[in-house]
């Protein structure tokens, strides 16, 4: 039986009072929901976060790591740095990193990896645009965008990998992907995976992302291969997101 995980990606939002009451609101408001809870900050408050996080059951993360270990890479943060703040968990190839500072799948892989030699849970984040789901070809590129990772990781490493599936259409548009097309999506992928280690594929985690909210997140928690959220606008507001680790 797989554990749910609800991860807030609070993006480029935030300031130390902002976070503070969010932060507090969220532990005052977690009940034992029997879901796993994380927050992937800005670099600057991952501090915070472990000031104020250390012996919750609330852990944090990173929303990106550079391929590089140390050095001359400018604006750069690495597995160690996120590591020393306590971090768990770094999202690697959120659809705004792909699309904004072009990451390919390559990049996206080797940063999985990098997470992984460090010791860090990475969430890998796949997900069509709405031309490629018109175009019919959301499967191909989903599959392209996690074979990439899977090629360059080893076969035990599976299992310590979060998979999220976000459509790059629901992502702060609104509009959520239907239970069906998210269940279907999730299956694929798990179906993916297993072609690279079968055992493991059965307890990977596989969040859906894209504009899940407390009003639908109940329908698509229920489904069989929807294991949590990766939670953007409603990661925010700690009513909001309590709200959607309640529906788990
Ligand atoms: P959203 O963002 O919940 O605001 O749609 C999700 C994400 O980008 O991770």
């Amino acid at each position: 039986m797989r554990h749910k995980l609800v991860i807030g990606n609070w993006k480029m939002n935030g300031s130390r009072a902002a976070n503070t009451a969010l932060l507090s609101g969220i532990v005052a408001g977690l009940n034992d929901f029997g879901a796993d809870c994380a927050v992937c900050v800005p670099a600057p408050y991952l501090a915070q976060c472990q000031a104020e996080l250390a012996g919750t059951p609330v852990r944090w993360g990173g929303q990106d790591l550079s391929v590089h270990a140390c050095g001359a890479y400018t604006g750069e943060v690495s597995a160690a740095m996120l590591l020393d703040f306590g971090a768990s968990y770094v999202l690697c190839g959120h659809s705004e990193r792909r699309a904004y500072h072009h990451e390919s799948d390559e990049l996206v892989a080797q940063k999985t990896v990098a997470a992984l030699a460090a010791g860090l849970r990475p969430v890998v984040c796949v997900g069509e645009s709405l031309a490629q789901r018109e175009a019919g070809q959301t499967e191909d590129v989903i599959c392209a965008q996690l074979r990439a990772v899977l090629e360059v990781i080893a076969a035990e490493d599976v299992a310590k990998m979060v998979l999220a599936y976000e459509p790059v259409w629901a992502i702060g548009t609104g509009q959520t992907a239907t239970p069906q097309i998210a269940q279907d999506a999730h299956r694929f992928l798990r179906n993916c995976l297993a072609d690279k280690n079968a055992a493991a594929a059965a307890t990977v985690q596989i969040l859906y992302g894209g504009s899940m909210k407390p009003e639908n997140a109940k329908e698509l928690m229920a489904q069989p291969d929807i294991d949590g959220g990766l939670i953007g606008g409603a990661a925010l507001k700690a009513t909001d997101f309590l709200g959607i680790i309640q529906a788990v």
